[in-house]
């Protein structure tokens, strides 16, 4: 049977579409998207998922308290059996309830060299900050904001001439290609955490 992958997402929908590219392709073998969420119903990314002939709907969070709202998106993803969830630009921060549903199982990608640079509006924080360097990381997720054990980075230099939204088209091709290569270790179960550090039992391909 094939690995079966939940993508939750609030907007545009590049990195799913990443993904989803990524398991027609082979590169992420053996597996297939099951269900595409976002917590809004008018994210471009359900109709990007929808127009691939994948599974997708809005469940609308308004009104409803964090945990009560998690509930909705486990049991949706429980019922398609899914045994990883990658967030792709998914804007919300998950209760204790949704991880521990899911421990260990949740990853996310996040436009920073974490932990610098978390929450909204990272490459203008980088910006503002003045460093060189930023970047990517993927990580799995726990109750706190940007901040669960991280399994890939990718480093990019900041130009003098960036603006957000240049600094952000370079970051997002690395966040492409990382989020692939971690999505494979993860399925691959060739790793273990210890602390904080997810440690790599054996090599693995590059993507
Ligand atoms: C991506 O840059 C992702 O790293 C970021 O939102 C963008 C979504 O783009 N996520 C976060 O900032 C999470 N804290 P996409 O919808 O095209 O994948």
């Amino acid at each position: 049977m094939k690995r079966r992958i939940g993508v939750l997402l609030s907007g545009r929908g590049s990195n799913f579409e990443a993904l989803a590219d990524s398991v027609a392709a082979g590169r992420i073998a053996n597996a297939e998207i099951s269900i595409v969420l976002s917590n809004r119903d008018d994210a471009p990314g359900i109709a990007k998922a929808k127009a691939r002939g994948i599974e997708a709907r809005a469940i609308p969070s308004r009104g409803l308290e964090r945990e009560a709202y998690d509930r909705l998106i486990v049991s949706a993803l429980r019922e398609k059996q899914v045994e990883l969830i990658c967030m792709a630009g998914y804007m919300r921060m998950v209760s204790a309830y949704f991880v521990s549903a899911f421990r260990e199982r949740i990853l996310n990608i996040h436009p920073s060299l974490l932990p610098a640079f978390p929450g909204l509006e990272s490459q203008r924080q980088a910006l503002e900050h003045g460093v060189k360097f930023s970047g990517c990381t993927v990580h799995f997720v726990d109750e706190r904001l940007d901040a669960g054990p991280i399994i890939l980075q990718a480093v990019v230099p900041v130009e003098d001439g960036d603006t957000p939204e240049t600094l952000a088209a370079r970051i997002l091709r690395e966040e492409h290609r990382i989020y692939t290569e971690a999505v494979r270790i993860v399925l691959d179960g060739c790793y273990r955490i210890d602390g904080r550090r997810v440690l790599f039992e054996r090599a693995h391909e590059k993507v």
